[in-house]
């Protein structure tokens, strides 16, 4: 949520924030603001309500020039987004601006003290406060802006990260994150900060992510930082290997598009050096190495923890882990996991499913197990992300970055890396021959080429999402692996094309949502070759004999499908449980060309934002 950017260095800023900000929008879009230190030592601030486009127009004909500024754009937490409530907010003087991602949650009880000292808010916001709050702990205790921004640290309670800029100081950007994302980027002559290395990757691959109650003190001429006592601390220190194409739509209409494209290659890097030297199934990180390995050899419980299209991945993985690696598994919202008691013990692993390794449920979900002494296994697709630092074992997807806020390659490739998993402790627990494992990893080796062969259907696709578009509902139906499938047809559906769409359990429909079928009302199925396609079959059956028009994800050379379905799409012969990695893949087309069809924002649904770090 909310997207940051600050610079200070040689370069002009307020184009290099614009641009900036316009690669980080897909973090929330309520509105967008900078602020810069203009070359005559004023602090220029200036926000408008809505989408980037509308800053950019307020900004035309409006010389501003310096050197340092920062650059937000906003998903609503506290205030309408309205021109008031943007940011960037100042303090009582307008000397200092302060951006910020995240929830100050004990803002109502600084406010309040504040008022009574006089000060008079202009915004509905808690960022404002926080502003305040900076700029009087300067006016009172003296000293540089680091010293007040660290003793208002000390103060504020919550999940947040700011950067603060003085025009005492023109050169100097500070910044401090609590468990909300902050990277910083080190470049020749100049240094960063953004909410996410997508913001950088135009100036620098060379980028070091902030850890919690750290204080960072940008320069031209460097980054220092420190930890809430003034002492060195250091941050996570990485190397991007992606560069600024990865972020940028080559071509492609939206973002969402081109990341469906890129799945094959998505899947293949994914899969990439799998295997060691010793032919052992390998993870990126084991921290505690063979201790750990062993303590994973001993789990008797899983429980996978993930939000949104990352649950739907562990939904799947239930079927993989419980069938190679005899594990019994329970998937859980992760919002619900830790307010529910689990019952956690070090012998329980929790899976949590991440792209971002940022969503602020899933973090506590994992922290939660932490604390219980269960291990964590973290699938994110960010290098250095809070999550991957938070597990004791990390398997990264390496899906390049995702942009667009509708989730598609990190959601097969979630699906790979959690098959990886399975296979890693089905190794460990000796629940596979070694061939057993090889052999499924081989047929994973297939899918690249195969997703290929179901992207090159996309015209016909095209054409039936304009059948479909004028659709007021439709249901998704599927069994086994097909259940999350159809789950996340129907979120990919309602969130990019806005159209009510629900996804069931085929065998559920006759226990009441067949109750909601009437003449013309699409199903889509999920009706692949394997022990549950008859069933199907007889659902889908149920479903057109009450008047529905079936669209039937089927697999090639399944020619009898089309005597039960109205329209067919084809996915290539796969193993039974690697079929959501393709099946998934037409229900991303048919809810991606129905937005189109419908004029939507694709990249941009509304009401929504990239990374929800907020609980
Ligand atoms: C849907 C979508 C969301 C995310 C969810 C979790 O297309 O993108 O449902 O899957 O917000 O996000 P991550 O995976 O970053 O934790």
């Amino acid at each position: 949520m909310c997207g940051i950017i600050g610079y200070t260095g040689p370069e002009d800023v307020l184009p290099l924030l614009v641009q900036g900000l316009s690669t980080l929008e897909y973090r929330g879009y309520d509105s967008a603001g900078v602020a810069v230190i203009d070359h005559a030592g004023e602090l220029q601030i200036v926000k408008r309500a809505g989408r980037l486009d509308r800053l950019r127009g307020a900004l035309e004909g409006r010389p501003i020039h310096g050197t340092t500024g920062l650059g937000h754009t906003r998903w609503a937490t506290h205030g309408e987004p309205n021109d008031p409530n943007a940011h960037p907010h100042t303090d009582a003087v307008g000397h200092l601006a302060l951006i910020h991602n995240g929830i100050f949650e004990n803002f109502a009880e600084l406010k309040a003290e504040l008022e009574a000292a006089g000060h008079v808010f202009r915004s509905e916001t808690d960022t404002e406060v926080i502003a305040h709050l900076i700029g009087a702990i300067r006016d009172e205790q003296g000293g540089d802006l680091a010293s007040a921004v660290r003793s208002a640290m000390k103060r504020i309670e919550g999940a947040f990260a700011i950067a603060v800029l003085d025009r005492h100081d023109p050169h100097t950007l500070v910044a401090s994150r609590r468990e909300a994302p902050l990277v910083l980027g080190h470049a020749e002559g100049a240094s960063l900060l953004a909410s996410d290395v997508a913001g950088l990757i135009a100036h620098t691959r060379d980028i070091s992510a902030m850890l919690d109650d750290q204080i960072a003190v940008l320069t031209p001429g460097g980054i220092t930082i420190t930890d809430l006592e003034g002492y060195p601390a250091e941050a996570h220190h990485y190397t991007v290997d992606w560069d600024i194409s990865a972020a940028e739509k080559q071509g492609y209409d939206h973002f969402m598009l081109k990341e469906i494209h890129e799945q094959p290659r998505a899947v293949h890097e994914t899969l990439l050096g799998r295997v060691n030297g010793e032919g052992r199934i390998a993870v990126d990180e084991l921290r505690g190495g063979a201790a750990v390995e062993g303590d994973l050899a001993h789990v008797d419980k899983i429980y996978i923890v993930a939000c949104g299209t990352s649950m739907h991945a562990g939904m799947v993985a239930k079927y993989t882990i419980e069938h190679w690696a005899r594990l019994p598994v329970e998937v859980e919202i992760a919002s619900e996991f830790r307010y529910r008691d689990p019952i956690l013990t070090p012998h329980t692993l929790v899976v949590a499913i991440s792209q971002s390794g940022e969503t602020a449920d899933t973090i506590a979900a994992a922290t939660h197990a932490r604390n219980q002494q269960a291990k964590v296994v973290a699938i994110t697709n960010v290098v250095g992300s809070t999550l991957a630092r938070e597990a004791d074992v990390v398997l990264y997807t390496r899906a390049g970055p995702e942009i667009a806020v509708a989730s598609t390659k990190a959601f097969t490739t979630q699906i790979v890396a959690l098959d990886v998993l399975a296979l890693y402790l089905a190794q460990l627990r000796r629940s596979l021959f070694p061939d057993e494992c090889g052999d499924h990893l081989a047929r994973m080796e297939m899918l690249p080429a195969l997703i290929e062969q179901v992207l090159e259907q996309e015209p016909a696709i095209a054409e039936l999402a304009r059948t479909f578009a004028g659709a007021e509902y439709v249901m998704f139906i599927g069994r086994h692996v097909g259940l999350p499938i159809a789950l996340e047809g129907a979120l990919k559906l309602k969130e990019i094309a806005y159209v009510h769409a629900e996804g069931f359990a085929a065998g559920e429909m006759k226990h009441g949502p067949i109750a909601l079928i009437d003449q013309g009302g699409p199903v889509v199925a999920l009706a692949t070759r394997g022990h549950v396609r008859g069933k199907v079959v007889s659902n889908i059956q149920e479903v057109k004999a009450r008047g529905a028009v079936v669209l039937v994800v089927a697999t090639e050379g399944d020619t009898e499908i089309k005597e039960h379905a109205d329209h067919v799409m084809y996915v290539p012969d796969a193993h039974e449980l690697l079929y959501p990695i393709l099946t998934v893949v037409p229900l991303q087309l048919l809810a991606y060309h129905i937005a189109t069809t419908l004029g939507r924002d694709v990249d941009m649904p509304r009401n929504l934002a990239k990374t929800v770090t907020v609980e």
